[in-house]
């Protein structure tokens, strides 16, 4: 195969995805532009859309042997991954092992309140709106998915969360929170698109806590992008490091 990027389908804050010459093919492009607070603080991080595509490729990768089905096809180079095209839905699903964030703003949660089982949250999509919080009936009103589909999301996600949080904790690392979406794809099966990354996903050390994730932009701190390269280094393993000249 021999994929190039052609017309550009859309542009977001953080990636582009371009059509190929196969229709039901795109290359999803990770930039370095990096953004918090409803896009409101911006700024670019050298080579975070090299440690993005890497570290989303390593759990596509894992959570494609445990059965689930993503988008994912190959890692062009860092950076570029070929990934099946979907027709996203426009939620945000998002998994809570720890309380962080935006959930104790509005709630009355304690830091760092463990959930067992976790939580599963449903955010509509939409920069006019501020992503609000939904649940299943808005969701069906608006005809965003079916009721079946939305339990297949629901499941889908609490093995996602299982296979990823048992990994990182093999490489010391807790898996607080994440927020991923899902697509259809051309057999009209709810599909894992999207990314799951520093950006997308809460990561601390296991050891001290220290935070390994966008919170570290969020809060205007520095080390962000060596923070990025640390979860990279973690779940690599020597095969991919070569692969992609990342160094311990
Ligand atoms: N496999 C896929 N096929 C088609 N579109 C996809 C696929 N995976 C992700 N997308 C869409 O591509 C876009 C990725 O861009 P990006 O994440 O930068 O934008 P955004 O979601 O608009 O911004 P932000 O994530 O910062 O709110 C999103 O709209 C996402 O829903
Ligand atoms: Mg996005």
């Amino acid at each position: 195969m021999n994929h190039q990027k052609l017309e550009l389908i859309y542009q977001g804050k953080a990636k582009d995805v371009y059509k190929t010459d196969d229709p039901e093919v795109v290359i999803v492009e990770f930039r370095d532009d990096i953004t918090a607070g409803d896009g409101e603080k911006k700024d670019i991080l050298i080579n975070k859309g090299y440690y993005n595509s890497i570290i989303s490729a390593k759990f596509f990768e894992i959570l494609e042997a445990s059965g689930i089905k993503t988008q994912y096809i190959e890692l062009l180079e860092p950076g570029l991954m070929l990934s099946h095209r979907l027709e996203m839905i426009p939620l945000e699903v998002i998994t809570r092992n720890i309380a962080a964030g935006s959930l104790l703003r509005k709630f009355p949660f304690h830091e760092k309140q463990e959930f067992t089982p976790p939580i599963i949250q449903m955010d509509y999509k939409s920069d006019e709106f501020h992503d609000p919080m939904i649940n299943d009936d808005i969701a069906l009103a608006l005809g965003f998915a079916t009721r079946e589909e939305l339990e297949t999301i629901k499941k889908t996600t609490l093995k996602i969360n299982q296979v990823i949080k048992d990994f990182l904790a093999r490489k010391g690392i807790i898996f607080p929170d994440f927020k991923i979406e899902y697509g259809r794809n051309y057999k009209n099966e709810i599909t894992l698109g999207d990314e799951i990354s520093p950006d997308s996903c809460r990561f601390w050390d296991m050891k001290t806590c220290e935070v390994l994730d966008k919170d570290l932009f969020r809060k205007g701190e520095s080390g962000v992008i060596n923070a990025y390269q640390e979860v990279a280094t973690r779940i690599l393993d020597e095969e991919d490091k070569e692969k992609w000249n990342i160094k311990d």
